[in-house]
């Protein structure tokens, strides 16, 4: 089996590159760097040189104040460009896989998202990737798109990637409040991807893992299993302010975005390990 990786050096690129390769698959990563998603005609091209039978989408902008900022990039990165690529894989007989996301949903609902539930996406970053997930399904009635939330993992420049660092080095950390999702290691999404992928799922499938928190009850969890391992933890006060009081997080998000899991797992036949299982197993993998 031979897949093709775009966005490879991100967070969710970087360990679907490790599993694919642990898999025994013929693995090509490409980078930003490498190759830019968006170009002309950039999609036939690589199709032809590389000839994989599986293309996994892992590239986005997925930064919402970037989004914002520069809404010609955002449509291009989390929209066009995935339709494109979704169309050309269909023309060649190429299994197209997309990444999606939590921040479709508007987050009025009281029970976790079902995949079929409507999108109403509250920044551009959630229109964009919403417009994305329906453009690819129209250009590519094949694919599969497997939405994440909340994703952390080794290098990661999410904050819950970030936090087992803070957490050992500061006494007081503030984080943002009245939020609450589920999370995925990445290590633990590139498992359910690539499952989903080799089971030839098509069409939506939720890709997180099982049980909900807020930032808060993230980081308790990890200081106490940082405290357990007897790791370093310099933080004695975790404190919840108004998202909109930290810097880089004025662009609305869902206030409750978790996503329901029961369709992947029917399909896989298998349960998903809860968050603080993938959250266990990060700290192992970063040493803490
Ligand atoms: N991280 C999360 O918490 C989260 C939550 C829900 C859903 N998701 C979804 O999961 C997927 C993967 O996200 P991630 O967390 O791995 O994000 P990430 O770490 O930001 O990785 C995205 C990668 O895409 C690259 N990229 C951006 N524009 C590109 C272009 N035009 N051509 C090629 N590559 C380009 C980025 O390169 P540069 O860094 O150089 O720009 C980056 O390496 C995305 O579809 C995202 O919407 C992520």
């Amino acid at each position: 089996m031979r897949v093709l990786i775009l966005g490879a050096g991100g967070l969710t690129g970087r360990y679907l590159v490790k599993e694919s390769r642990r898999r025994g698959m013929e693995v090509t990563g490409l980078t930003r760097q490498d190759l830019d998603i968006t170009l002309p005609d950039v999609a036939r091209a690589t199709l032809l040189k590389f000839k994989p039978d599986q293309v996994v989408n892992a590239a986005s902008l997925t930064r919402l104040e970037r989004c914002e900022e520069d809404p010609v990039a955002s449509r291009s990165i989390n929209t066009t460009a995935p339709a494109d690529w979704a169309k050309e894989c269909g023309k060649a007989d190429v299994r197209f896989v997309h990444l999606g996301t939590d921040y479709i949903f508007d987050g009025t609902k009281t029970t976790a998202y079902l995949p079929e539930d409507s999108p109403a996406p509250l920044s551009r970053y959630g229109q964009d990737k919403a417009a994305g997930e329906k453009a690819v399904l129209l250009a590519n009635s094949q694919a599969l798109i497997v939405r994440l939330a909340w994703v952390f993992g080794h290098g990661g420049s999410t904050f819950m990637s970030q936090l087992p660092g803070i957490l050992a080095e500061r006494e007081v950390v503030e984080l943002a409040g009245g939020r609450r999702g589920s999370c995925t290691y990445a290590a633990e999404a590139a498992r359910i991807i690539l499952d989903l992928a080799g089971g030839d799922a098509r069409g939506i499938f939720h890709g997180v893992q099982n049980g909900e928190t807020t930032w808060k009850g993230f980081a308790e969890k990890a200081a106490g299993l940082m405290r357990g391992r007897g790791a370093k933890v310099a933080c004695r006060e975790i404190r919840e302010l108004p998202a909109d009081r930290i810097p880089g997080l004025k662009v609305a998000r869902p206030a409750f975005s978790p996503l329901d899991m029961h369709k992947t797992e029917t399909f896989l036949g298998r349960k998903i390990p809860d968050w603080v299982q993938g959250l266990e197993e990060y700290l192992a993998e970063i040493g803490f």
